[in-house]
Formats: structure tokens, C-alpha cells, sequence
């Protein structure tokens, strides 16, 4: 009686974290009950990736180390405070705690591991190409370890990475120590629902004892296993995202030409993806992309590519349309208003998308210093971003509220479709505004309320009428 009770709890607590309906979380924990077998996991790496990685495996029953080299984040963690905004996150630290631990000592962290998860950040160099000096430090650390089954790579890399590391640990004397490379498709502001549910888990391995490994570690979790040759699992996580921006840029310049010829890119991009063989994804015309992947691994694969000999004309397109959208609004807004000098402009929405904290590769930066070079004041909200004082940031003014920001403004960009824009009460908000002018950056407003209370609507791909 008291077990079911337990397991009744058990279950509910996940469907509050997974968003699963009750079913499926109890068919789900019935099948990891019957097949647990935990492992002792060192997660290298305490951000977006790692964290996920690591409460994520702590769910599914394993023992994890999370390491960080940053003091103070490993501080929080470890007084039960979560350093990122991601939803169900916290509840799943919360849970988890007696099989997870944080650390900023390497060597803590590999005395017991089995397994060796590379979560680490491989931002770009001065070339473009992925710094990988972060997962070699990893790789120094595993070296050390003494139970060590396996290396798992889940930070992005260069295609052949994986080998090299193989090489070093052959080098090493750790021959007997299995490889793989088991690349992240998470998205922020989902990254918990999609980890246990993932659209596909891709693993590459040289041999099949590791490939088994990496794969039991996923036991419990819904979704299609993937195995392949390491190389291949590298160009996966490169060619999957160089897709979806792909897309984005597309129907962005699609938007572009409806712009000028009076089409309308909402009812373009929807009938659009109702062909089953393109879908409804990513299909959304806006401000470009941005965050931590879409930026830096186009510019990784773009030089992946050159540095190989092939010059990846497609991409570099891509790369390009992304960065003349934020442009194209600025001038747009410029020609609008006559000039931007002496104006006042609020950026509604920071982050790269809404759902997040996370403000790297916003399109909201570029706008703001584009916006201060032309003369303009710049007043911003955003209900979570992680401002930095650094310019152009340290030059705006930030506000508590939408209404707050528009107060006194010539134009606003909507720069991220935060749903808090839709309660604006838009005919009182164009009231204290020197002049209603609405450029929505990612076409997230009604364009017949915005103009029914008194704005100058301007969608993307829209028409200006
Ligand atoms: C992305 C990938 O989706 C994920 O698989 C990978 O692991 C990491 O990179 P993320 O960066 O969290 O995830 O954001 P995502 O939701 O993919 O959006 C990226 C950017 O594209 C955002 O700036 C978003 O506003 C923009 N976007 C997305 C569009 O402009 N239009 C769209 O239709 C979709």
C-alpha cells in the first residue's frame, strides 16, 4: 500500500516536471524500474547541456557528478539554487539530489566515474573554427580516472574530433576505454521535455560494447536509438541545425520578397507547411536566429567545410540573409521615421527567444548598437534576460514593464514574442507614445488591434498597408 502510494507520487511529480499524461509517466517509470542498471556518470560542464544532461541522467536513475571550473555556480548548485532558467529543471535537481553532486574538484569528479560526459562549451575561435580547448582539458581530466568504461562526446565538435581524441587516449594507455559521441538536439526552454523525449537518441561508437553502453544509459527514455560510425553521429548534430537555419533564412528572404510585392508571408509560410513534406517547423519569418548553437555551429560547419577544400556556398548564404535581417529592420524603421537621430526606440523582448534567460547571439544586441550608432536613445524589457553591463547595454535604460519601456518612445521592435505581449493594453500604450510606430520583429501581434489602437503596424514580409 505504501509503495503504490510512493510510486503514485513518483509518478505524478514526473508528469508535473515531463508535461507526460499520467500513462505514459507510470509506463514510462515501469519500464526503467525493470531495466535500471546505474552507472556512476562525471558531467563535465554546468550549463544549459550539462545541467540538463546531468539531472536528466539522475532521473533515470544514475549517480552524477556535475563539474564546473566556475566557484560560484557550483556554489548555487550546491545550496539548492539553479543558475539557469530552464522549465522542470529545477524540480528535477530537487528531486534527484541524493544521486547528484556538484563540484569544481576534476579530481571528485572522475574518482568513481564509469562514464565520462563531455558537456562542455566550444565557442568560436578568431577563424570561426569550434575552440575545442575546453573539451581537451576534459580529456586531460578523464585520463586520470581510474574505473573509466567510456568518454562520451555531447558538446558539438568538428567532424573528426572523435578520432583524435582516440588517438590521444590510445596514446594514453587507455586503449580499453570505449568512445562515443552522442550529440545534443535540445532546445532551450524545452530542454528537459526534449532530453526524455527525444525526437531520435544518435550515438556514434567504433565498437558495439560502448555503443550499448551510451545507449543502456538512455534506459527509461522515449525515443528511437540511432548507431553509427563516429564521424557520422559529429556531421548529425552540424547538418540537423545547418537545416533548421536553413529554413529560418528561407522563409526570412521569402518574407522579404513579400514585402515588396504584397504578399503576406503568415498565410505564405502556413499553407506552405501544410505539405507534409516540408512541415510547419521553423518556418517562422522574424528577426533571425540567434542563441548558442544556430551562430556558432553555421560558422563551425561553414569553416569544418573550407578548411577542408570545399567552400559550402549554401551556408554561407544562410549566415548572410541572418545577419541583413536585423539590418533590413533598422533601416526600415529608419526610413519610417525619417531618420533615427534623437529618437527614442524600445526593444520589446532581449533573449534570443522567449522562454529563456539567455541573451548569447540575441538579435536584440545588434538592433540596440545599431540603434545607438544612428543617434537613437535606447529603453528595453524583457522579463528574464541576463543583461551584462558591457556596451551596448550599459548605454539603454531597462524597464519593469512593456508599458514602462514605451513611455515617451518614437517606435518599438518586438525582438522576442514573449507572451506578455499580447496582454499589452495597446490603445493606452500608444497614447504615451510620441508616435505609434510598431515594427514586430517576429510578427507575433495582431497587425488589425495594433492599427485598430492607433500604431503604425510594420510585420515582417507583411506589406506596410
Ligand atoms: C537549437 C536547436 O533547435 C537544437 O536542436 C540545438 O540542440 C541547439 O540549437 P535553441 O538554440 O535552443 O536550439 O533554439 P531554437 O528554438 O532552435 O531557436 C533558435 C533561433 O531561431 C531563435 O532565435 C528563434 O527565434 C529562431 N527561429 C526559430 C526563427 O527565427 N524562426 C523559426 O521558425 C524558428
Amino acid at each position: 500500500m505504501t509503495q503504490n502510494k510512493a510510486s503514485k507520487k513518483a509518478i505524478r511529480a514526473r508528469t508535473r516536471t515531463t508535461g507526460e499524461s499520467y500513462t505514459r509517466a507510470r509506463r514510462l517509470l515501469a519500464n526503467l524500474e525493470a531495466t535500471k542498471h546505474p552507472r556512476n556518470i562525471a558531467v563535465f560542464g554546468a550549463s544549459y547541456v550539462g545541467l540538463v544532461t546531468g539531472a536528466c541522467f539522475a532521473e533515470l536513475g544514475h549517480r552524477v557528478v556535475v563539474r564546473d571550473i566556475q566557484p560560484e555556480k557550483i556554489r548555487r548548485l550546491q545550496d539548492g539554487d539553479v543558475p539557469i532558467h530552464e522549465p522542470g529543471l529545477a524540480e528535477l535537481l530537487a528531486r534527484n539530489t541524493e544521486r547528484l553532486t556538484f563540484t569544481v574538484d576534476a579530481h571528485e569528479a572522475v574518482d568513481d566515474a564509469e562514464i565520462g560526459y563531455v558537456c562542455v562549451d566550444t565557442p568560436p575561435t578568431a577563424s570561426g573554427d569550434a575552440d575545442l580547448s575546453r573539451v581537451w582539458a576534459v580529456v586531460e581530466t578523464l585520463k586520470t580516472a581510474t574505473h573509466l568504461t567510456a568518454v562520451v562526446v555531447k558538446s558539438t565538435v568538428p567532424v573528426g574530433t572523435g578520432a583524435r581524441i582516440r588517438s590521444a587516449l590510445d596514446g594514453a594507455g587507455l586503449a580499453d576505454v570505449g568512445y562515443a559521441a552522442n550529440p545534443e538536439f535540445t532546445a532551450e526552454g524545452s530542454a528537459v521535455s526534449d532530453f526524455l523525449h527525444p525526437d531520435r537518441i544518435v550515438i556514434g561508437a567504433w565498437d558495439r560494447a560502448t555503443a550499448d553502453l551510451v545507449a543502456e544509459l538512455h534506459q527509461g527514455i522515449d525515443g528511437p536509438t540511432v548507431v553509427m560510425d563516429v564521424a557520422s553521429a559529429e556531421m548529425v548534430k552540424l547538418a540537423s541545425n545547418a537545416l533548421l537555419m536553413t529554413k529560418i533564412s528561407f522563409i526570412n528572404e521569402i518574407a522579404n520578397v513579400c514585402q515588396v510585392t504584397g504578399a503576406d508571408i503568415t498565410h505564405v509560410a502556413k499553407a506552405v507547411g501544410l505539405n507534409h513534406r516540408l512541415g510547419p517547423h521553423f518556418l517562422k519569418a522574424g528577426l533571425g536566429y540567434g542563441g548558442s548553437c544556430f551562430p556558432k555551429d553555421s560558422l563551425a560547419l561553414k569553416q569544418l567545410a573550407s578548411n577542408s577544400g570545399y567552400h559550402f556556398q549554401l551556408l554561407n548564404a544562410v549566415i548572410e540573409v541572418n545577419e541583413l535581417q536585423k539590418r533590413r529592420a533598422v533601416q526600415r524603421l529608419k526610413a519610417e521615421l525619417g531618420g533615427l537621430t534623437n529618437t527614442r526606440i524600445a526593444l520589446l523582448g532581449l533573449t534570443f527567444k522567449p522562454g529563456t534567460d539567455d541573451m548569447r547571439e540575441a538579435s536584440s544586441t545588434v538592433l540596440a548598437a545599431r540603434l545607438l550608432a544612428e543617434g537613437a536613445q535606447v529603453r528595453c524589457w524583457d522579463p528574464l534576460a541576463r543583461l551584462d553591463s558591457t556596451e551596448p547595454w550599459a548605454s539603454t535604460s531597462r524597464h519593469g514593464s512593456p508599458l514602462d519601456a514605451l513611455a515617451g518612445t518614437d517606435a518599438a521592435i518586438v525582438v522576442t514574442e514573449w507572451p506578455q505581449l499580447q496582454d499589452i493594453p495597446w490603445d493606452r500604450a500608444s497614447q504615451t507614445m510620441r508616435r505609434a510606430v510598431i515594427l514586430d520583429g517576429r510578427n507575433a501581434l495582431s497587425p488589425d488591434k495594433l492599427r485598430a489602437a492607433g500604431f503604425r503596424y510594420l510585420g515582417i514580409g507583411q506589406g506596410d498597408a
